[in-house]
């Protein structure tokens, strides 16, 4: 699993809950974050050199837990390195997996074949400027559910807060209420809101006191792992090639010792990450 720095492991958390057989490789670029303010090209280039790294590592199955990584770099990835360069291997992103969720869809639902639970409506994401920018959630929304209308809202002082370890108070509330405003005090505020970055999670309590009990607000950990879990019984061939000892690794581009005690938070448990260096294409 590849993600900009440790918040990816929110979603690995999951994983882990859902698939706790397989064994579990995970890269934070947490020299390099935050990616969500970065243009295209970088975010292309620096998830390209991660995902080598973890092949060359030999995972035969990346999944990209960045929402910035997924809307920038996963479709190039897919269709024109993958193809030319590593034939047998499969890099999965979070985008599609959430939009499914976010409509209310099945596992794997094909445009006009399945009808949404939920068909018409408003629903929102809040994500990161790179995200919001790339539209990613729009087009992929409008290809499965074109009925639900969304709002996106650009949170950018959300990553830099959890990164910090602030994430409650006066001073955190404030920044939760400058990007949560705006959609719920619109006339039709959303049905449904997804956190689509994987830091947010950890300001969940407090974006639950401030968005009413009646609409729904999805972490992707639970999202993603439940899809992942369905995608392998549709994909027996790459089911079986993943190694099933339990285990998991910690990779960190920047010091261990704070990933190690920021991520441990994360993952309810303590972990032991080791530094390493993402070789530059
Ligand atoms: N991991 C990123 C995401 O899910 C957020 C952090 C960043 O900006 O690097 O979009």
């Amino acid at each position: 699993m590849f993600d900009s720095g440790f918040g990816g492991l929110t979603v690995l958390r999951s994983l882990r809950e859902v698939l706790p057989e397989l064994d579990y490789l995970y890269l934070g670029d947490s020299a390099r974050t935050p990616y969500g303010t970065r243009g295209f090209d970088v975010v292309h280039q620096f998830t390209l050199e991660a995902v080598e790294m973890l092949f060359d590592a030999g995972c035969p199955l990346i999944v990209l837990a960045c929402n910035t990584a997924s809307s920038r770099a996963l479709r190039t990835i897919q269709q024109q390195h993958l193809p030319a360069h590593r034939p047998d291997r499969r890099v999965l992103g979070v985008v599609r997996p959430s939009v499914e969720a976010l409509a209310g869809l099945p596992p794997g639902a094909l445009p006009g074949v399945t009808v949404p639970s939920m068909a018409e409506g408003v629903v929102a994401i809040l994500g990161t400027q790179g995200t919001v920018a790339s539209d990613s959630y729009r087009i992929e929304l409008a290809h499965l559910a074109p009925g639900l209308r969304l709002l996106q809202q650009a949170c950018p002082m959300w990553v830099p807060l959890v990164e910090s370890g602030e994430t409650v108070g006066a001073g955190p509330d404030w920044f939760l209420h400058r990007y949560l405003d705006p959609l719920l005090d619109r006339p039709q505020p959303p049905d449904r809101i997804l956190l689509a970055c994987t830091h947010y999670p950890v300001l969940m309590p407090g974006i639950r006191q401030i968005v009413p009990p009646g609409i729904e607000v999805l972490s992707q950990g639970p999202i993603v792992a439940g899809r992942l879990h369905d995608w392998l019984i549709r994909h027996p061939e790459m089911d079986e090639r993943l190694s099933r000892g339990g285990g998991c690794e910690f990779w960190t581009t920047d010091d261990s010792s704070r990933f190690d005690e920021l991520g441990g938070r994360l993952m309810g448990q303590s972990i032991r990450s080791t530094k390493v260096h993402i070789p530059c294409g």
